[in-house]
């Protein structure tokens, strides 16, 4: 979502020197509040490389197990390289491999997740999440909650494609920002949802 939102140029495109203002504004002007995400901007500051303790580079976010987090729809867990920075084909492609509908629905998204996880269970001896499973339904709670309806989900699946394929908002085909911003409770209430789902 990051790379996204600077591909537009909500972020700098060149992905360096965010501060906290500039981040709250860029969420703020495409779908979410930013007050949701105030833990998640001090933790992307923590990973600050820049020299400014009030600033980050996208990069710096790929330290492991702060804002980067094993079973990664998209991307390889570090055990395996650490690459967080670019999609891996394989990966995504196992989870893509359960969205064989025009829409995903909040069961299939939590299947294809907890797929994912269990795939890097098996496969990452170190394989662990800073704080449970929370960044990794997060994830897919915002993939839902964007590309779909905000409490039902079933999300455009070309749309989830183009996301997380082209890291760009499918906007030229349609997808529009929501209004208003989609807030903390309501993540958290998609994230109840998914979670209910069991294998
Ligand atoms: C550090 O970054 C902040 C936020 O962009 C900026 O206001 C401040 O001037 C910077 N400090 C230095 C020493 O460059
Ligand atoms: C498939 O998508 C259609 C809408 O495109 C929806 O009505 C239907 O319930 C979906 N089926 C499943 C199994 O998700």
């Amino acid at each position: 979502m990051l790379n996204s939102l600077a591909n537009h140029g909500y972020l700098p495109r060149t992905g360096q020197d965010i501060d906290a203002e500039t981040l709250r504004n860029a969420l703020q002007s495409n779908s979410f509040d930013p007050g949701a995400f105030s833990d998640i901007i001090l933790l992307a500051l923590s990973t600050s490389t820049t020299g400014n303790s009030s600033t980050f580079n996208l990069a710096d976010t790929a330290k492991h197990n702060i804002i980067e987090h094993d079973g990664s729809l998209s991307r390889d867990d570090f055990f395996h390289g650490g690459n967080d920075l670019n999609l891996n084909p394989a990966i995504w492609g196992q989870v893509f491999s359960h969205f064989s509908n025009d829409t995903i629905s909040i069961e299939t998204a939590a299947k294809a997740r907890l797929d994912r996880v269990a795939n890097a269970k098996e496969t990452n001896p170190e394989y662990s999440q800073p704080s449970g499973d929370t960044g990794s339904l997060a994830e897919t709670a915002f993939y839902l909650m964007l590309f779909g309806d905000r409490v039902d989900g079933n999300a455009r699946t070309e749309w989830v494609r183009i996301f997380f394929e082209q890291e760009r908002f499918p906007f030229t085909e349609g997808y529009t920002k929501k209004e208003p911003v989609i807030t903390i409770d309501e993540i958290e209430a998609m994230i109840g949802k998914i979670s209910a789902v069991a294998e």
